[in-house]
């Protein structure tokens, strides 16, 4: 779907465990300047509700699964994170919605750009007209 992508990571396995390096302009696509992440959500918790005008990221479930709903006014789909080793990039101009947190999930989220209250769209129906004026 546009401006969505599932990525794999290369993981380095020793007899010591499992190492993952994730490093900005590289692996990832863009410089990474903020890191945040979510955990001890309820199972019947649904939140993100948002686009973003600018900002990019890449999400990754570190522990137990999350499922990403991304959307547009013309597609959508829906991404099951389980995996510590598979990021969802999200670009600009794409809803999302995150639910079904399960196993004591940790979403680990990179993003391009500082915290922007700006560059948040929180009404889809704000975002589907931004979506068809742009377009
Ligand atoms: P919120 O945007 O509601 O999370 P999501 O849409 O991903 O479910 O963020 C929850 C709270 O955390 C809100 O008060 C804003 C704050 N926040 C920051 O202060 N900095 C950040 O980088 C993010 C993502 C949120």
């Amino acid at each position: 779907m546009e401006n969505t992508k599932i990525k794999t990571f290369n993981i380095n396995t020793d007899k010591y465990g499992k190492l993952i390096p994730l490093e900005g302009n590289d692996t990832i696509p863009f410089d990474i300047k903020r890191v945040y992440y979510i955990y001890e959500v309820e199972e019947n918790v649904r939140r993100g509700f948002h686009s973003h005008k600018e900002l990019e990221q890449v999400l990754i479930c570190v522990h137990g699964s999350v499922k990403i709903l991304v959307k547009t006014p013309k597609e959508e789909e829906i991404i099951t994170l389980d995996d510590p080793k598979k990021g969802l990039y999200i670009g600009p101009d794409v809803w999302r919605e995150m639910y079904d947190f399960k196993d004591g999930a940790v979403l680990l989220v990179l993003a391009s750009d500082h915290y922007d209250k700006k560059d948040y769209i929180r009404k889809y129906k704000n975002y589907e007209k931004y979506y068809k004026e742009k377009k």
